[in-house]
């Protein structure tokens, strides 16, 4: 919205309450429950007001003007500095737009774990109790809305990764590093982990992941320091890795073939081995759904390797921990924080005049069936990953304007779409954002690439744990964004693409501007 606009809709009287310029961006986002991001982007250079925080800090000393002005008792910025502080979210005003991360992760590690004796942990398969109605409770949507066979596939890997004696001889291990060379980005990492998943599931080994540098740093806790485990659970059972771990130090296991590891695969193997046929060729009946410079893609090469790329990634970020889970909700809480604020206090006025103390009260409906709603965020949101910076080498380098074309081709369709979860390494891509002031961007607040920077030298000046964090929650808020713009030719969004395939997002469709360099 422009600022000129909005200034119309909100009185004099408001704009009097704060003299000073940022008090009334804080009056006028009270009034009208913009986003301040799109306020950023329109009105003010970005450089002057980078935190939303400070912005409303400003304005504490109206504070009191602003409740007697709204009769408010608890102001919107109260409401959401609570909400700042993690361990208070259990508090009378639920937050809408956070998780309950201690709570999701014991819910998530319950779902991982078999109960004695039997074939499936507590899966509900869609209200049957026969094995075959048990279905892996991390895949959403209909299976219309996923890659053929997508349920079944997952079901079966995590059967394969969690036998039910992992102490029985004729089990077999691959224990396998993440790639830790400088120039392998996350995408290529998990990419390749693929590969070797592909390997164990034809070997019938269990993929067993060891090191893996980006978890290397201070964030990450005791034994999730340097392993996977950091921010998803684990890709097989504790009694697997510790058995992979133990018997990895006996020179028979080796002799006898029981322990292989990376190193006895060639990269031809790992990066374009066969894909497991165990489920037959489910890639050949892949409804269309990539558009490319205005057509549908229909058929390409190694369809099969995109189609298990997405199975394996799927797998692999599963369950979040509560680490991620948390790195997920401040990044939710730093987009969307005061537009929700604006929600909550806007519906107590009208349900609850009376008091909050009311809406406090809890039901069984809200314990057993809306808790497993997903935190809120606007909707619909379009996510777009544009890379530009030195991937030059591997393909074609497109663009914003191209990236925000194919967005405008989607609100022609869909016109209600306005919001845009931007998620770039560039400097300039946010910069750019702002000749389109009819739509409303968010993204992350982290340093971003300027001039010619390499990828390596930047993520080195971000530090590991930064560097890591930021893309990974942006990779999983695209997962879950209701479309997507990306470049095919991008591993990161070649893996994108895979878990929203396997998200429930098929029928979004994927807009690319380029594809990949193998089809
Ligand atoms: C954005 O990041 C900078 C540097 O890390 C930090 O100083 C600032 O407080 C952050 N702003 C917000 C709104 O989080
Ligand atoms: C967050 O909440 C905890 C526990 O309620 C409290 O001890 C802590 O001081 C709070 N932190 C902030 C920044 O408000
Ligand atoms: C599990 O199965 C074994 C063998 O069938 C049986 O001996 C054992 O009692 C069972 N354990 C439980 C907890 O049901
Ligand atoms: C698992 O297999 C080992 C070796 O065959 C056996 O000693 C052990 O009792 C088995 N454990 C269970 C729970 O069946
Ligand atoms: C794996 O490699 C090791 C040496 O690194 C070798 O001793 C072992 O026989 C190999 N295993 C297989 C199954 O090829
Ligand atoms: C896109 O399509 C146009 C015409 O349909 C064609 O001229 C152009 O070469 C295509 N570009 C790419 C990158 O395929
Ligand atoms: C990066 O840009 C600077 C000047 O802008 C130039 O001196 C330098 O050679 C460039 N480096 C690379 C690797 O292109």
């Amino acid at each position: 919205m422009e600022q000129r606009s909005l200034e119309r809709v909100v009185s004099q009287r408001a704009l009097q309450i704060g003299s000073s310029y940022p008090c009334q961006i804080c009056v006028l986002a009270f009034l009208s429950g913009v986003c301040l991001t799109s306020l950023f982007l329109v009105g003010l250079p970005i450089s002057t007001f980078t935190s939303s925080t400070t912005l409303i800090s400003h304005c504490n000393v109206k504070q009191d003007k602003l409740e007697r002005w709204f009769g408010d008792k608890r102001p919107l910025s109260l409401l959401y500095s609570s909400w700042s502080n993690q361990s208070s979210n259990e508090g009378k005003s639920k937050a809408p737009h956070l998780e309950n991360c201690k709570l999701s992760a014991q819910t998530n590690e319950r779902l991982d774990t078999r109960l004695v004796n039997h074939t499936f942990p507590p899966w509900k398969g869609h209200f049957s109790s026969t094995p075959q109605g048990a279905y892996p409770p991390w895949i959403k949507g209909s299976d219309e809305e996923n890659y053929p066979l997508t349920r079944k596939v997952q079901r079966d890997i995590w059967l394969h990764q969690h036998p039910l004696n992992c102490s029985d001889g004729n089990v077999k291990f691959l224990i396998a590093d993440w790639e830790r060379i400088p120039g392998f980005g996350i995408g290529a990492q998990i990419a390749g982990m693929s590969g070797l998943l592909a390997i164990a599931i034809i070997q019938k080994r269990i993929l067993v992941t060891s090191y893996y540098n980006r978890a290397d740093h201070n964030g990450c806790k005791g034994s999730s320091r340097s392993s996977w485990s950091c921010y998803f659970l684990p890709e097989t059972s504790p009694e697997c890795r510790d058995r992979a771990f133990q018997i990895m130090k006996q020179k028979e296991a080796w002799e006898k073939g029981i322990i292989t590891i990376k190193e006895n695969y060639t990269s031809k193997e790992i990066w374009s081995g066969r894909t497991p046929r165990s489920w037959g060729k489910p890639w050949s009946y892949l409804q269309p759904t990539t558009d490319i410079n205005g057509s549908l893609i229909a058929y390409h090469r190694k369809m099969d390797r995109r189609w298990w790329r997405a199975q394996a990634v799927r797998y692999l970020m599963r369950f979040q921990t509560e680490y991620t889970c948390n790195l997920l909700n401040h990044a939710r809480h730093a987009a969307f924080g005061w537009e929700a604020a604006q929600m909550v206090l806007e519906s107590q006025f009208t349900d609850f005049p009376e008091g909050v103390e009311k809406a406090a009260a809890k039901h069984d409906i809200e314990s057993f069936v809306w808790s497993s709603h997903k935190p809120w965020s606007p909707r619909p949101m379009l996510s777009m990953h544009v890379r530009m910076g030195d991937k030059a080498c591997e393909m074609i380098v497109v663009g914003f304007k191209e990236y925000m074309h194919l967005a405008e081709r989607i609100r022609k369709h869909f016109p209600n779409l306005k919001s845009i979860w931007l998620s770039t390494e560039m400097q300039e891509v946010i910069d750019q954002s702002r000749l389109y002031p009819h739509w409303t961007f968010y993204y992350t607040n982290v340093t971003r690439q300027t001039g010619n920077m390499t990828m390596a030298t930047y993520e080195a000046s971000l530090g590991r744990e930064t560097s890591t964090n930021y893309p990974l929650v942006n990779f999983l808020l695209a997962s879950e964004a209701d479309f997507f713009v990306g470049a095919l030719g991008s591993t990161w969004c070649f893996l994108i693409d895979g878990m929203r395939n396997t998200g429930g997002k098929v029928m979004s469709g994927y807009l690319s501007v380029n594809k990949d360099r193998f089809w």
